[in-house]
């Protein structure tokens, strides 16, 4: 697949530490054949190099920090808050994944999915079927994906075919890390227990061994739901809240992504912010399960870093543009607005930093991988209004294009440069 070397268009390009977005309205970026970018200027008078995608905008790519691979298929299936949901829709399909050929046929679904959205990184769970998780980090590969995934880790509270010890799950983790770790620069193996509500408390201590040994990331679930809460607490009541749980087993640090987070106390929200551990906020999926609303602007004052995800299959969309605007409803109706700039930043800049790609991704400048969307935009707009139909028109279709380390994956072709 040929690299681009040069894209023209209007630019909406995240400030690099703060949440905040500057329009270049006719901007060239030019791109080695590594697909990073080694300029970025304005069109000069008289520039014969056509617009790459005429009537877009181009920003970085987007961040989805929590989403599951296994889910695709039941998106937006409608049974009820969390702990229903998991047992009459997510479990049974989950299952299926046993199947390496199903798995396989998903993956591709799912890359697609998230592709044409333009994503071009994210945080995944997988099933807990190690050649499932196989195939989609086979598939991220293909894509040009930048991805941390692995299995879930679950051994109770599920129908067996989820259920695995302690030792093969280590095992199985071990041999991904093996294969697909680091791979291309792109793929990370993430350590994922699915809840404290799935792991026993030797199987989560197991999972912080073994991403403290490789210098893993590690992904759960934290505080989403209430009957979640006290089953959670009836299962280590020892703990001293929630979050004690996973502090308790070596689970909580700069390397750790908490989905969800709503219903936290005040010590809890400190000790985050001390842990540097990542929220990330599933606003969408949050209001589908009627699990409640993050407090973001809390968050964010308080230093957490946040990135924002979709949570399909709860959530209802590949889309970031569509969660940030979901962000944005969860934060008026918490009474403290987050303004539609941040979100957009939270998801493209804001989620690469939180994800710890924050020297490769998010900023159109020398040195960044050439990651690129373009998103239908209306003329004549400034960056506000663009910011605004960005997010808020719901009946927009997916990604015009989307150009991932200087090749794109989805979309129209561009022009010819003039020789
Ligand atoms: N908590 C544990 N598993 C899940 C899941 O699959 N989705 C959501 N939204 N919450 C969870
Ligand atoms: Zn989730």
């Amino acid at each position: 697949m040929p690299t681009l070397s040069l894209v023209r268009g209007r630019l909406l390009a995240p400030h690099p530490t703060e949440a905040r977005l500057t329009l270049h309205p006719d901007a060239l970026v030019h791109i080695d054949a590594g697909g990073r970018i080694t300029a970025v200027e304005a069109a000069p008078p008289g520039c014969t190099v056509p617009e790459t995608w005429p009537g877009t905008v181009l920003v970085p790519g987007f961040v989805d920090a929590h989403l599951h691979f296994p889910q695709t298929r039941v998106l937006g299936s409608a049974s009820g808050p969390l702990l229903p949901w998991l047992q009459t829709s997510v479990f049974p399909e989950e299952s299926r994944f046993g199947d390496r050929s199903y798995a396989e046929a998903v993956a591709a679904e799912f890359c697609a999915a998230m592709v044409r959205q333009g994503t071009t990184l994210a945080g995944i769970y997988s099933s807990s079927h190690p050649d499932a998780t196989d195939a989609l980090f086979a598939e991220l590969d293909r894509t040009g994906l930048r991805g941390l995934t692995g299995l879930t880790w679950m051994n109770r509270n599920a129908p067996d075919a989820l259920l695995r010890g302690t030792a093969e799950t280590v095992a199985a983790t071990e041999a991904l890390v093996e294969k697909w770790h680091g791979r291309d620069d792109r793929l990370r193996v993430c350590v994922t227990p699915r809840f404290a509500i799935s792991c026993d408390a030797e199987m989560m201590r197991a999972a912080a061994d073994i991403a403290e040994r490789h210098g893993l990331w590690v992904q759960t679930h934290l505080s989403e739901n209430h009957d979640e809460l006290a089953f959670t607490a009836s299962l280590f009541p020892e703990a001293r809240d929630y979050l004690g749980v996973y502090e308790a087993l070596g689970l909580v640090h700069e390397r750790t992504i908490l989905a969800h987070c709503i219903h936290l106390s005040d010590d809890e929200w400190a000790r985050l912010a001390s842990r540097r551990a990542v929220v990330a906020h599933c606003p969408d999926s949050n209001f589908f399960l009627g699990s409640g609303c993050m407090p973001l602007a809390r968050a964010l004052a308080a230093g957490v870093p946040v990135a924002l995800g979709t949570d399909v299959g709860a959530g209802r969309t590949f889309s970031l543009r569509r969660v940030s605007a979901s962000a944005y409803d969860a934060s008026l109706v918490v009474g403290a607005p987050v303004p539609p700039e941040v979100l957009l930043w939270q998801a493209t800049r804001g989620g690469a930093l939180a994800l710890g790609a924050g020297d490769r991704m998010g900023c159109f400048a020398p040195g960044y991988d050439a990651d690129v969307v373009a998103i239908d935009a209306p003329a004549d707009a400034d960056a506000g209004r663009l910011v605004d139909a960005l997010l808020f028109n719901h009946d927009a279709g997916p990604a015009r294009a989307t150009v991932i380390r200087g090749q794109v994956r989805w979309g129209a072709a561009p022009p010819p440069l003039p020789r």
